[in-house]
């Protein structure tokens, strides 16, 4: 339970979320939702007791399995009003998938590779830091020369590793703004696809996405039919490695635990996602797969004899 001023200012913000999930039928992202809120209040509660101080909280921008987007700008705010010392965003998907605003976002550190939405090869990533009266007190954990000349400064050399990965992101910047409007453009047309072969196979299959539309960036959640029998977490990788085996596609999944006394539930969602070189044609395969499979009655007990 959430208690005391955690509880009255999370209330508002839960209110807006309930309101806008509920008009999508998206009851197991808002559970999952409202379970983080929750803890999160309950997190920073119990780490006030007694007097204390939070010192650092850790938040996901874009969450991978399920996906969602976080309003992460609203978690930061609560962060804060809470007094946590400092905030620390885990924004590994959002570089290129979704919009990201340091000023707005407000979280003292914020890094996200380059590697999954911005087309770079591993391991390249980012890593932001607000500058604040701490920040002369902040160091790379590995420093060859330059302590104390800054953050940059000591990060850019920290001995002989292979540094080739960071000489790419010119030419994929360069690469990046030869499609219309740049990433934007980019990020604009894969959320509008994704939400479009989403909304296609949920209603080729008669399930529904795992989230609304403005909760999702490049990537969606989409039930599959409830008939496949995934009564568990191996049945959902057994069933990817079945669809990779036997038709040539390659979709993580997710199981939802049926609550008590639930029939005929959505166990199962597949995480979709858009990229430019994706074509629909890979979705309608994806669609006639599944559909094939509930022809010919399979279940994910056929996998495990
Ligand atoms: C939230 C989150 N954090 C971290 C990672 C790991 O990122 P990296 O590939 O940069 O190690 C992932 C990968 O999926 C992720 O989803």
């Amino acid at each position: 339970m959430l208690m005391g001023q955690s509880r009255s200012r999370l209330r508002p913000m839960l209110r807006v979320l309930v309101v806008r999930l509920l008009k999508f039928n998206c009851l197991f992202l808002l559970i999952l939702m409202m379970k983080s809120l929750v803890s999160l209040g309950t997190a920073l509660e119990r780490g006030k007791a007694e007097g204390r101080k939070v010192r650092l909280a850790v938040i996901d921008h874009v969450t991978s399995m399920p996906c969602v987007v976080i309003p992460i700008k609203e978690l930061v705010q609560i962060c804060r009003e809470e007094g946590v010392d400092q905030v620390f965003v885990d924004a590994a998907h959002a570089i290129g998938c979704t919009d990201v605003n340091m000023k707005e976002i407000g979280a003292d550190y914020y890094t996200s590779n380059l590697h999954k939405w911005f087309f770079c090869p591993p391991s390249i990533a980012f890593l932001y830091c607000r500058k604040s009266p701490k920040s002369p007190d902040l160091h790379h954990p590995v420093v060859s020369h330059e302590y104390g000349n800054g953050l940059a400064i000591e990060s850019a050399w920290i001995g002989t590793r292979d540094y080739s990965a960071q000489l790419v992101v010119p030419s994929v910047l360069e690469f990046v703004n030869r499609f219309e409007g740049g990433i934007e453009g980019i990020k604009k047309r894969n959320h509008d696809t994704i939400v479009e072969m989403g909304e296609m196979l949920a209603k080729a299959w008669g399930t529904h996405l795992g989230c609304p539309r403005h909760m999702c960036a490049s990537m969606i959640m989409v039930g599959l039919p409830a008939c496949l029998g995934i009564s568990n977490e191996s049945d959902t990788l057994k069933l990817r490695t079945h669809l990779r085996d036997n038709f040539g596609i390659e979709v993580p999944m997710y199981y939802r635990a049926p609550k008590e006394g639930e029939v005929g539930a959505i166990t199962g969602y597949a995480r979709i996602s858009h990229q430019v070189y994706n074509k629909d044609n890979d979705y309608y395969k994806f669609r006639d797969a599944v559909n094939q499979l509930v022809g010919n009655k399979f279940t994910c007990t056929l996998l495990s004899k």
